[in-house]
Parts: structure tokens; C-alpha cells; sequence
């Protein structure tokens, strides 16, 4: 028999794959699809303080290997999200609430109404790389991360997992920033800064113009930042970027991810994703002669 559990922290899953913030994640009814669809766990849209109704369209296109999106952070502010959450209080599956802010206090206040609403976990997104304020202003700052980190271990009981961003040359740093604070987990990565020009007009698509690149193409970038994260933090690390298949999945743990994230492969696949790709990861395991996916935790990094 192949064990696909694993945890991150105190936070125990059965089976590795998690939904990544920002797809099917808006409304309660939308996050049991993904529960249905064989999830280990549900990240939330990152939520803020106050509504936003983020950019025009367009705000999402298909390139040739993945997806380019400038959303801006659309979302109805914690009030009216925690409403959502309520309903999903009975769940097994753990849900992880995201939020963005620009500054502790608002962090602080976020993750305490998260709380409230019943999440297992928090995970900071501190990596939008096309949000003013709200995103790799902070995602870069490790004295601002470090603050907000160990301000809301003081507050909340919850695991807080940091979101980093592959645009910025202090990662590391960052990640370790993060561990000092005493994070449970780091996830790595958002999106990659992009852009798509239409020939015709000249003109950017995107009407934010720059927007984060996700899915397949951005593989290597994920597998890449995982790794060298491994290489200076001892705390968990969840692999996300381009998972579409379960090789791609364990390509991550090998890396040093102790679970991984799915969002761009759910328009790909289809909602049972999840479950197809457990079932990847499983029939390569039985392959290979792995019976846990602890083993394969890091194996490239010894
Ligand atoms: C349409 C869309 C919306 C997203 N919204 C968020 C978000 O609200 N918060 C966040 O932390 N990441 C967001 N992301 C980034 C994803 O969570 C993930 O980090 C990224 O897409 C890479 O994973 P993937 O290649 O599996 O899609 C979004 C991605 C997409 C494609």
C-alpha cells in the first residue's frame, strides 16, 4: 500500500495536492468542487480588509505553456468572505485562509477574523506581482516579514505558512526571515512577472499590462526556488508552479516540497485533477519501490 499523507506542521493531510489561492476558490460552493475533486487541502482567494474590485479585463489569457493573470486582487474583504467560510466549518479537509496587506496590523487583523471563521492554517501572500502595496513591496522587506510573521505567532494559534515570490533576488532571505519568525511552512511560488503584446495594436493585452505567469512553463522556476529554499530552512516547504502531472508533483518533493499546490492545471484537467494526480504519484511510487511520500522528501537534495 502507498502512503500519500503527509503534514506540514501540525497540519495533517491525506494526500498531498492542495488547491493554490486565486482558482475556484471564491464561494463555498466552488471549494467543495475542489474537495470533491480529490483535494488534500483548499487554499482561500486572498482575502484584504475592504472589497476590491480589482482590474479590468482583460485579466486572464492562455499563452502557449500557461496562463498570464492580472486580477488585482479582486475580493469582497473579510466580512463578506467569512460568511463562505462558515459554511465550510464541518470540513475535513483542511481549509488555509490567504490573505494580502500592506502592514502588521492589518495582517494581525485578517488572520484573527480567518480564525474566527473557522480556518485550519494562514498563508500570507506576500508575492502578488502585480498588486501596488500589497504585494513584493512586502514579499521583499525581511525586517516588514519578520514583524508580521512574529506579530501574528504571538495572536493566533493557527500555522502561518508564507507565500514568496520567484521575482526577487533576496529569497533566501527571505525564506529564512520567515523561518526566524517562526513560520510553519514556506510555499514557493507565485507567479512570474510577464507580459503578452498584441502585435495588431501594439499595445499590451492585459489592461493592467504586466501580469503573473503560471502553470507548466514555470516548472523549472518552482522546482528551482524550492530547492534552494531547501537548501537554508528546516521548515516545511510547499512546491507550487506549473504541477500538472503526478511526475511533475514529485519532481517537487524531490526538490525538498513536503506537499504541493495546484491552480493553473485545474483549467487544464478539469476539477478532479487532485485525484488524477494522487493517482499519478501513487502508480509511480509502486513503480519505483516507494511506499511513503516522506521518503521522497528532498531526495535530490541529499
Ligand atoms: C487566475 C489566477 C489567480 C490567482 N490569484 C492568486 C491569489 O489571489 N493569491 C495568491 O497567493 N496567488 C494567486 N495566484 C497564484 C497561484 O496561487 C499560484 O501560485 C500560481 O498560479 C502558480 O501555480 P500554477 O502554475 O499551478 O497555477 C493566482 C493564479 C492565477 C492563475
Amino acid at each position: 500500500m502507498t502512503d500519500l499523507r503527509t503534514t506540514i506542521g501540525s497540519l495533517r493531510l491525506k494526500n498531498p495536492t492542495i488547491l493554490a489561492s486565486g482558482i475556484m476558490d471564491e464561494d463555498a460552493g466552488s471549494m467543495r468542487r475542489m474537495i470533491a475533486g480529490g483535494a488534500g487541502a483548499i487554499v482561500t482567494k486572498s482575502i484584504g480588509i475592504q472589497p476590491r474590485e480589482g482590474y479590468a479585463n482583460p485579466t486572464v489569457i492562455e499563452l502557449e505553456s500557461g496562463l498570464l493573470n492580472a486580477m488585482g486582487l479582486p475580493n469582497p474583504g473579510i466580512e463578506q468572505y467569512g460568511q463562505e467560510l462558515i459554511k465550510l466549518k464541518k470540513s475535513t479537509t483542511p481549509i488555509i485562509g490567504s490573505i494580502y496587506a500592506a502592514n502588521t496590523d492589518d495582517f494581525v487583523t485578517l488572520a484573527l477574523k480567518m480564525q474566527r471563521f473557522g480556518v485550519h492554517a494562514i498563508e500570507l501572500n506576500v508575492s502578488c506581482p502585480h498588486a501596488k502595496h500589497y504585494g513584493l513591496e512586502v514579499g521583499c522587506d525581511t525586517d516588514l516579514l519578520y514583524n508580521i510573521v512574529s506579530s501574528l505567532k504571538q495572536r493566533i494559534h493557527l500555522p502561518v505558512f508564507v507565500k514568496v515570490s520567484p521575482n526577487i533576488i533576496n529569497l533566501v532571505e527571505i525564506a529564512q526571515a520567515a523561518e526566524k519568525a517562526k513560520a510553519d511552512a514556506i510555499v514557493a511560488i507565485n507567479t512570474v512577472k510577464g507580459m503578452k503584446i498584441d502585435l495588431e495594436t501594439a499595445r499590451p493585452i492585459l489592461a493592467n499590462k504586466i501580469g503573473g505567469y503560471s502553470g507548466k512553463a514555470i516548472k523549472p522556476i518552482g522546482v528551482r526556488c524550492v530547492y534552494d529554499i531547501a537548501q537554508h530552512v528546516d521548515i516545511p516547504i510547499i512546491g507550487v508552479g506549473g504541477i500538472t502531472t503526478g511526475e511533475d508533483a514529485i519532481e517537487y518533493f524531490m526538490a525538498g516540497a513536503s506537499a504541493v499546490q495546484i491552480g493553473s492545471a485545474v483549467y487544464y484537467r478539469g476539477t478532479d485533477v487532485f485525484a488524477q494526480v494522487c493517482n499519478e504519484i501513487e502508480s509511480w511510487m509502486n513503480k519505483h519501490g516507494y511506499k511513503k511520500i516522506t521518503e521522497l522528501i528532498g531526495a535530490a537534495c541529499r
